[in-house]
């Protein structure tokens, strides 16, 4: 098995920052790219703030918080990723985006890299394809927010080695995750369940079956999930899910998969939820972290 000290992490999203969070609070030297220099920014403050916090509940001293602050640098230069001994990816859920930049890494990586990708459901094996190294790909995916949810599914791909598999699942435990492992099929095993589930509270609003305060409730308080599934996919974003459905509906080739309507229409309108201020709910600024703030 591998040994990792430097994690490469792309996309200083919600998702990018959580990873990269969880590794330096885990000792691992981070390199966190995008390509944006005010993402960045927001992702380094993340990171520092979640770290403090850590200090601050007693759960991280501050000698050691403060060498986890260090161990974060992030860089507008994908080239900076050459040291990385695994790179994850968490950008934009576009197969032919992420294919592009697998091909990039696969010149500039380490020839004995991982390369991982988050994403939530497209094919691990066509990812690899456009590497060299298909069995150093592996798909690594966490949920959101990564700091506080317990689990990651890690995926390979019909090339990836055992070695990779140990090397990523053993890293995610460093990272105080439970791992499950999926073969590489649409939706893998939690979206494959998952997003059907907000789909069909989609067209139980779109039908007219009650309203969208009542849906969610109904699964918050009925079946004790944290969050009602359209205040989730508010949270997740409502393009993610479409996506993920479309990657579903094509992948799976069956018709109960398909996006439902007021789905669609919601993100042909912008409105994707809790980070354009708008989605199946209307959001105010403070209350973001907890629950939706006013009616449409
Ligand atoms: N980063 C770090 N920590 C965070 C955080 C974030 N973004 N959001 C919340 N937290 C922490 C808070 O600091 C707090 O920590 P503490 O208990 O130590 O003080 C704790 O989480 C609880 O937070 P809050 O009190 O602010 O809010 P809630 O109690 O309402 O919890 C929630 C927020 C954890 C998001 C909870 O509502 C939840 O679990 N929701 C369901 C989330 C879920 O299902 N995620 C998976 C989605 S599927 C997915 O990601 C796959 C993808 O491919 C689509």
């Amino acid at each position: 098995m591998a040994e990792i000290k430097t994690v490469g992490v792309i996309g200083a999203g919600q998702m990018g920052a959580g990873i990269a969070f969880l590794a330096a609070a885990n000792g691992f030297q981070v390199r966190l790219h995008d390509s944006a220099p005010e993402a960045l920014a927001t992702a380094q403050s993340y990171v520092s703030n979640s770290i403090n916090a850590l200090v601050s509940k007693g759960n991280l001293s501050q000698a050691a918080g403060s060498d986890a602050c260090l161990l974060l640098q992030c860089t507008a230069n994908l080239k900076d990723l050459c040291t990385a001994d695994v790179i994850i990816e968490a950008i934009v859920e576009s197969e032919d985006v992420k294919k592009k930049l697998f091909s990039q890494l696969d010149k500039i990586a380490k020839v004995s890299a991982i390369l991982a990708s988050n994403t939530s459901s497209i094919s691990i094996t066509r990812l690899a394809s456009a590497t060299n190294r298909p069995q150093q790909v592996i798909g690594m995916h966490f949920m959101n927010p990564p700091p506080v949810m317990k689990l990651v599914e890690i995926i390979r791909g019909a090339e990836t080695s055992d070695d990779t598999f140990s090397t990523t699942k053993a890293l995610a435990e460093r990272f105080g995750k439970t791992v499950i492992s999926s073969q590489d099929y649409p939706g893998f095993i939690v979206n494959r369940i998952l997003m059907p589930m907000i789909n069909e509270a989609f067209y139980a609003l779109y039908t007219g079956v009650a309203t969208r305060e009542d849906i969610d409730a109904g699964m918050r308080l009925g079946t004790r999930h944290p969050m009602g599934p359209l205040e989730l996919a508010d949270f997740i974003g409502l393009d993610v899910c479409l996506s993920i459905m479309r990657v579903l509906h094509t992948g799976l080739g069956d018709s109960r998969y398909a996006p439902c309507p007021l789905l669609v229409q919601h993100v042909d309108a912008g409105r994707l939820g809790r980070k354009r201020g708008i989605g199946v709910y209307k959001y105010i600024k403070e209350a973001e972290k907890t629950r939706p703030s006013a009616k449409l």
